[in-house]
């Protein structure tokens, strides 16, 4: 592998920092692409090459893949995604980038169409990457742990409750962490391993049984509640109408699937839930219990 800049963009993001973090503990030479260089600046120090702008500024764009090597390539879910990365992507071949690693969206959201929105988004995504000249993957995580699991136990630790569609829907939730391991792997390594790969935690966890693991992490009773996901008005904003398509898949089991991707790719077991709500649940502020 060269030593040409990896470009990351979403670095800022909840996931593509610790991609950052990683490539840098790598000795990797990395370039960020945001709209914020201060923000990067304060998070990366000057460790990292800062490209300033927005997906929807082509020259940006060009700019910003200037003699780069390879692209981690994530936006947030918005009704610009498809747009926005595919500007990315464009910008990248017309570069001669060498490969590109999408984070996608979780395998249940993309397959079979027709069930979400951002989904579909990423699904176009996916099949413009494949018909480029470029070296590309698409890595489909299930839910992180650091989105709708952390929310899930902070709101147990503030109301004692886990709130749920339905509380036996089991999720096959991912630590971000663990996709940040894979992505810098599939970034470095001498080949992709596929074209997409569905990464997910190593087992199958429902609201009840988080809901018994934070009792046990926290020694007092949770309850649990079963509460109908809020309808989104179809006129709503693409995320918030994106969001409700995930509780209304996951209240139906869809997000209920373990592979064994993360083991076969990193040579060990994915970071599991039960050990995430200790960790949460060692760093959080408890309030004391009253029965
Ligand atoms: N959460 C889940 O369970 C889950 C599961 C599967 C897949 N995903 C996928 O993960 C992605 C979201 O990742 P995340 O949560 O880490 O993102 P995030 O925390 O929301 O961060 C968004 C990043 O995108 C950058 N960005 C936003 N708009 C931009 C623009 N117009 N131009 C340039 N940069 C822009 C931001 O950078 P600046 O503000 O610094 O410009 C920031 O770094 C989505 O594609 C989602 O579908 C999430």
């Amino acid at each position: 592998m060269s030593n040409r800049p990896i470009l990351v963009t979403g670095a800022t993001g909840k996931l593509g920092r610790l991609i950052v973090e990683r490539l840098l503990a790598r000795g990797q030479p990395v370039r960020v692409f945001t709209r914020r260089p201060d923000a990067a600046g304060a998070l990366f120090g000057g460790a990292v090459q800062i490209a300033p702008g927005d997906f929807g500024d082509r020259r940006a764009l060009d700019a910003a893949v200037q003699g780069v090597g390879r692209l981690l390539l994530l936006s947030p879910i918005s009704a610009r995604l498809v747009t926005d990365q595919i500007a990315v992507a464009d910008a990248a071949v017309a570069a001669d980038v060498a490969r590109i690693v999408k984070i996608s969206g979780s395998d249940w959201t993309i397959e079979p169409a027709g069930n979400s929105i951002s989904g579909a988004a990423h699904a176009a995504v996916e099949r413009y990457l494949t018909e480029l000249p470029t070296e590309t993957v698409s890595l489909r995580p299930n839910a992180w742990m650091q989105v709708s699991l952390a929310n899930t136990i902070r709101l147990a630790i503030t109301n004692g409750q886990v709130v749920a569609a339905n509380l036996d829907a089991g999720i096959g939730y991912i630590d971000a962490r663990d996709i940040a391991d894979v992505a810098v792997d599939q970034l470095l390594a001498d080949r992709v391993r596929g074209r997409t790969l569905n990464l997910t935690g190593p087992d199958i966890v429902s609201f009840r049984q988080i809901a018994a693991l934070l009792a046990s992490a926290l020694k007092r009773p949770v309850a649990t509640l079963e509460k109908p996901p809020q309808t989104v008005p179809g006129d709503g904003d693409f995320e918030h109408r994106a969001v409700a398509q995930f509780v209304r898949l996951i209240a139906s089991g869809r997000a209920a699937t373990t592979t064994d991707v993360v083991q076969s790719l990193l040579g060990r077991s994915p970071r599991s839930v039960a050990d995430f709500i200790l960790e949460q649940v060692a760093t959080a502020a408890i309030p004391e219990y009253q029965p």
